[in-house]
């Protein structure tokens, strides 16, 4: 899953506040609460906010851009790497002040941050009056009267069952165009320098149904794109377990690439995306399911994390570099002009400089469109923290990073510019930031694309000619002609 650190603030986020009035629950206050939710960390967190968002507006909570009118704030927290759980440090002790002058705030954390740090930001640093974990969002509305009764209120409570199947979210931040649906909740595999599994608990999917109607209702309020969400997508299953056994044999069994036919099917003029595949569960099928159909968009962010196979190993990825190789070679053979991402970590354990090299030479032959690139950073209970040591020295790791990102940096510029010359259809997703007379929207190959606006309107479809572009973005021109994909 892709990871950006950088919170979104909330004046960007909260595009659109809550619809409609507030439900008015028989016994609660009557006045309308105001929520402030700060999410930080990867487009999982992004999502489960629109749950927690959605949930505490049956509770009668509004939400809101400042921060200053709020009754409740809450941050949706990652712990991914040290550093994103720094910043939310610091931002909770600004928090600590306001309530200084605000006996009646209350301050929440959420997310991966909760389970391992509730203690000690409860107790010990008295930071927040909430610890609330990602399998516990629908008990929110009474931890708050819990606190509001006096109390600090905590529930981390890792669930194997809880998908929010259900809930429909509010859209934060909402374009009216593109958006996420969860698909999935957790992580089975034991990567051994995660910690998603301990923050977000075991592997469970979500019912196709409520995924398909979700998809329909924000295709029928104008929604043009969904991207499926979880955390190694390829493992979708659905009516059956792990070992194979089917749960109900009246009902059918849906995996990872039925899923996307049904999605794709909800109508042609809604762009499928999806995040995260993994190189060990990729298959064909739904590679095969990806051609088939000229709305699942062309782009696979498939994390290698590194280029040489015993860093794989010790990784626990449980692939090497050769299988790499071959599940690149699937995707072009069955869509030979698909665009690819990564993850990169540079520094792992022990990775010596040859193994560094492996990482190099690989990003020269995948020639990927985009690439997320991080210097390892050790997380608590993980089993690289529990088995291996940190030894790779804090500038080495950095200068190894910085190499990676000079290889991507020029490998990306040469990917943007081979686009130039070609029409494509692009999905018009708003205003350009820097000019108010341009749009921006994507092309299949997840490129943004920037252009006149003449008489086009956001979440509709327009053919662009690309004739030129900067290192990361298509510059063109809205043509009557036939786009090539
Ligand atoms: N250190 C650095 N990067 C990490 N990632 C996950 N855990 C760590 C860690 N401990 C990266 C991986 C993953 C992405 C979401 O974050 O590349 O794919
Ligand atoms: Fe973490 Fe690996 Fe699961 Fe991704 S697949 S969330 S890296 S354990």
């Amino acid at each position: 899953m892709q990871s950006n650190i950088e919170p979104s603030s909330q004046k960007e986020l909260l595009d659109e506040v809550l619809q409609g009035s507030p439900t008015v629950i028989p016994g609660q206050p009557t006045h309308t609460r105001k929520l402030y939710l700060e999410s930080y960390g990867c487009q999982m967190n992004f999502s489960d906010s629109e749950i927690v968002a959605s949930i505490l507006s049956e509770a009668g909570f509004t939400t809101t851009r400042e921060e200053e009118e709020a009754d409740l704030i809450l941050l949706n927290t990652c712990a991914i790497r040290e550093n994103a759980e720094q910043r939310v440090r610091a931002r909770l002790r600004q928090f600590k002040q306001a309530k200084e002058s605000r006996p009646h705030l209350v301050v929440g954390v959420l997310g991966c941050m909760a389970e391992r740090l509730k203690e000690s930001l409860l107790e010990q640093e008295k930071l927040v009056d909430m610890v609330v974990g990602p399998d516990a969002y629908r008990d929110i509305p009474n931890l708050v009267e819990q606190v509001n009764g006096g109390q600090k209120a905590v529930n981390v409570l890792l669930s194997r069952e809880e998908t929010y199947a259900e809930i429909s979210p509010v859209r934060l931040d909402a374009n009216g165009v593109t958006a996420f649906i969860s698909i999935m909740r957790g992580c089975d595999n034991m990567c051994s320098f995660c910690v998603v599994p301990f923050t977000r608990g075991r592997e469970r999917s979500r019912d196709p149904e409520s995924i398909v109607r979700e998809a329909h209702e924000l295709f029928d309020a104008g929604y043009r794109e969904v991207t499926l969400l979880g955390q190694n997508v390829d493992s979708y299953k659905w009516n059956i377990d792990n070992k194979g056994v089917v749960k109900d044999e009246s009902q059918p069994v849906v995996r990872f690439a039925e899923l996307i036919d049904r999605v794709a099917h909800v109508n042609p003029d809604m762009r499928v995306r999806f995040s995260t595949s993994h190189p060990k569960d990729m298959t064909d099928d739904v590679l095969e399911v990806m051609a088939k159909h000229e709305n699942v968009c062309k782009y696979i962010h498939l994390p290698v994390q590194s280029g040489n196979s015993d860093v794989l190993k010790r990784m626990n990825r449980g692939y090497t570099r050769e299988w790499y190789f071959n599940r690149i070679e699937a995707i072009h053979r069955i869509m030979p002009d698909c665009a690819t991402s990564t993850d990169i970590i540079a520094g792992f354990c022990g990775e010596t400089e040859e193994e560094h090299q492996d990482t190099l030479s690989l990003m020269e032959l995948m020639r990927y469109d985009m690439a997320y690139m991080f210097a390892y950073s050790e997380r608590p209970r993980t089993l690289a923290q529990r088995k291996f040591e940190d030894d790779v020295p804090q500038e080495v790791k950095s200068r190894r990073l910085h190499e990676i990102m000079a290889v991507q940096k020029v490998n990306a510029a040469e990917r943007t510019k081979s686009y130039v010359g070609r029409t494509f259809r692009v999905l018009v997703e708003g205003t350009s930031k820097k000019k108010e007379d341009q749009y921006f929207g994507r092309t299949t190959y997840n490129t943004v694309v920037v252009f006149p606006k003449e008489d086009a309107l956001p979440s509709t479809y327009v053919n662009v000619y690309v004739h030129d572009c900067t290192p990361v973005t298509l510059i063109g021109t809205i043509t009557k002609n036939q786009p090539e994909s």
